[in-house]
């Protein structure tokens, strides 16, 4: 339905980041895709309108602000400020950049609920929740600490064991505290308000069957439909950041119960601004606009089932599509604090232009919602090789002997089956952007660019230049070079912005509008030529690693870091033990000699070690802190009479040992040298 139809009516959305964290290369990987989408959409000629905003309720808001000392008011203005600077600067060209904490959003939140409680889709129940007393805070399973039931390693999370991979309730933790007073938490009871989203499963099985996702996801949700869906917890308690239920004081929306209705409160917004816009002809049941969100495969769910039910149960349109894309991971691994690859926005855009970022991304980019890598050293490869030696070296190249001949480009195309032909690749290239094949598509401009380079090459203006009455050729040949670079520059517009706006400025041209490409520029004044982009300089790539270590470095400071003044009552000594309860214990040193990756375990490495003489397969909780391909050739210390244990992921023979408190801080033990493995630790 692309090029050919008419103006179309488009509404897109990139999900709304919290408030309470700056914007890093992995937000910017979504916001850059749909930005480029949005973008290719407007030069087609299309009524596309970008909103966003931030995700400005919840529980960890309102706490970091208290850390902060500042209200949360004042913190989401804070960060508001600064995720606009950082999208500024990335190209990021948002119709509205708003927040959830609106007067919009309120009232479209009520709205939403009302209409849901009237036709029965809210349910009420009471509830036992962990609480905290000293605070006054229920908590969420994620502010409670204490010692594994199963395995009894201590400091882990209110449901999941990082240490063994066991889940649990909270209630079963032993000794838990509030991870933010500290204080035991008590149970208690407390009534909550729940959507009903069974009621939709029968839409929801159609709706996400329909094309509105890519098909691994309909395929995952299919099973999830199947085993049937689950009433959703929509209320939180006082205290809480957000907007109070309508007809229940001191209960409040939960925060992804009014995230998503910011997608409709920032183009409520953006309507009173624009006549141009109608807010009923976007969002009311049967609009024939379309209406597209862009997310991570994190939040389908959200996104998938409970927005889609939402929106029908209040008499609104659902999605068009949801479009889901992958993580950023940076040269291959998780992005990490330690080794300087959690890069935010601001950071990068001190040291490298962030087009470059917006190239890479794109050159990569597919429909499907996999992982894509940032791999430092490809990066400046593919972007000096691909925008440097092959986009703005065919108009520099030219430029000059144009310039010489009076600035003027030749009146008659000397190539014109070169110029059809690079003027009809453009349909192929925007069905790709469409489809966001975005790689796909670079890879088409390339070949172009390549081809344009080949030609120059082939017919050497510069020798020519040298001869006697070839002027007029010279410049012809130019011409034909000029011309191409306006299709390259066309294509690439959506990606590269600021580069093509110069782009336009040097070809003397108002717009890059796609459909006026086909015009070729024939007797045409252009301006002079300026440099368009500078290569990448690999030093400034190190600095920049370099100084997200630091930015790091600073911000631990300034955090509260248990770790680093730890007192030995923050985490006691466990009851004495005999002699004999010791000697039960078999420690051996041990080397890694493989680790993996454990498919569908977020925590989990799945470790081969040697025991000299034996190996054994051991799941180790340290993913957070350890990279597989660091870990092997290491030795370290196992307890080798463990009962073998079975777990999702197979059988685990034994367990490696490890201090600290988890995250990024884990510390593997290991011996002195020397140790040879299979040796016993007494
Ligand atoms: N506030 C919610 C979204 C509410 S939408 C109604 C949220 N915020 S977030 O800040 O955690 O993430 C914002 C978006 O960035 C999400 O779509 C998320 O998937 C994406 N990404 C965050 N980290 C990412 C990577 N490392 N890689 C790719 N995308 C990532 O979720
Ligand atoms: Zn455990």
């Amino acid at each position: 339905m692309s090029s050919a139809s008419p103006t179309r009516k488009i509404l897109v959305t990139s999900a709304l980041p919290y408030a309470n964290g700056s914007i890093h290369l992995g937000h910017l990987l979504e916001y850059i895709q749909t930005d480029i989408w949005v973008r290719f959409q407007k030069q087609r000629g299309h009524q596309c309108t970008y909103v966003c905003a931030d995700d400005a309720h919840g529980t960890a808001i309102m706490l970091r602000a208290e850390q902060e000392g500042i209200t949360a008011q004042q913190l989401i203005d804070k960060v508001n400020a600064e995720h606009r600077a950082d999208f500024d600067k990335f190209l990021v060209n948002f119709d509205n950049y708003y927040s959830t904490h609106s007067e919009e959003n309120r009232e479209f939140a009520e709205l939403i609920y009302t209409r849901l409680r009237d036709k029965g889709h809210i349910a009420t129940r009471s509830i036992t929740q962990m609480f905290d007393p000293e605070k006054g805070l229920f908590l969420a399973d994620r502010f409670i600490k204490g010692t594994c039931p199963k395995c009894k390693a201590e400091d882990q999370y209110g449901d999941n064991c990082e240490a063994c991979g066991a889940t649990y309730s909270p209630a079963e933790l032993i000794n838990p505290k509030s991870a933010i007073s500290g204080a035991t938490p008590v149970e208690k009871d407390s009534e909550h308000y729940f959507f009903k989203l069974p009621d939709f499963q029968q839409m929801l099985e159609g709706w996400t069957q329909s094309g509105t996702l890519h098909e691994s996801i309909s395929n995952k949700l299919k099973e999830w439909l199947d085993i049937g869906l689950q009433e959703w917890d929509i209320s939180r308690d006082a205290p809480y950041f957000g907007f109070e239920i309508p007809d229940a004081p001191g209960k409040y929306f939960y925060v992804w119960l009014d995230a998503p209705i910011g997608y409709m409160a920032s183009f409520k917004n953006l309507c009173s601004r624009r006549d141009d816009l109608d807010f009923d002809a976007y969002w009311k049941e049967g609009s024939e606009a379309e209406l597209y969100h862009f997310i991570g495969k994190d939040i389908i769910n959200f996104h998938a089932l409970f927005w889609p039910a939402m929106l029908e149960g209040s008499g609104f349109r659902k999605p068009t599509a949801v479009n889901a894309h992958g993580f950023l991971t940076v040269n291959g691994q998780k992005m990490s604090k330690s080794r300087g690859t959690f890069i935010k926005a601001q950071t990068y855009a001190e040291f490298l232009n962030p087009e470059y970022l917006r190239y890479y991304f794109a050159a990569k980019l597919t429909s499907r919602p996999e992982d894509l890598d940032l791999n430092l050293e490809d990066f400046s490869a593919r972007v000096n090789s691909d925008l440097i030696g092959k986009v703005v070296n065919i108009a520099s190249r030219c430029a000059g002997f144009v310039k010489k001949a009076g600035g003027t480009l030749s009146a008659q195309c000397a190539e014109p089956e070169m110029l059809a032909e690079a003027v009809a690749v453009g349909e192929q290239i925007a069905e790709f952007y469409e489809k966001r094949e975005f790689g796909r598509a670079v890879r088409l401009i390339m070949e172009l660019a390549d081809k344009a380079n080949q030609y120059i090459a082939d017919k050497a203006p510069w020798a020519l230049a040298k001869e006697e009455g070839k002027a007029e050729e010279v410049l012809d040949i130019c011409s034909v070079g000029i011309n191409l670079f306006r299709q390259l520059v066309t294509y690439l517009a959506p990606v590269l912005p600021e580069m093509s706006r110069n782009a336009a400025e040097f070809l003397n041209l108002d717009s890059l509008n796609w459909d006026a490409r086909a015009e070729l520029l024939l007797g045409h004044q252009i301006n002079a030529f300026k440099p368009l982009m500078t290569r990448i300089e690999t030093d400034k790539i190190d600095a920049m690693i370099e100084a997200s270590k630091e930015v790091l470095a600073e911000e631990q400071k300034l955090k509260e870091k248990p770790s680093a003044n730890l007192h030995l009552t923050d985490d006691p000594i466990s009851p004495e033990i005999e002699f004999d309860d010791f000697a039960k214990l078999d420690l051996r040193v041990a080397t890694i000699i493989e680790a993996n990756h454990v498919k569908g375990a977020d925590k989990l490495i799945q470790l081969t070690l040697d025991l000299g003489g034996e190996t054994r397969n051991v799941f180790a909780g340290i993913k957070s802190a350890y990279a597989p391909e660091h870990l092997v050739g290491r030795q370290t210390v196992m307890v080798a009479n463990l009962k073998p244990r079975k777990m999702r992921f197979g059988m685990s023979e034994g367990m490696v040992m490890a201090a600290g408190p988890g995250g990024e801080e884990i510390f593997l033990l290991s011996p002195d040298q020397g140790a040879v493995n299979g040796m016993r630790v007494k």
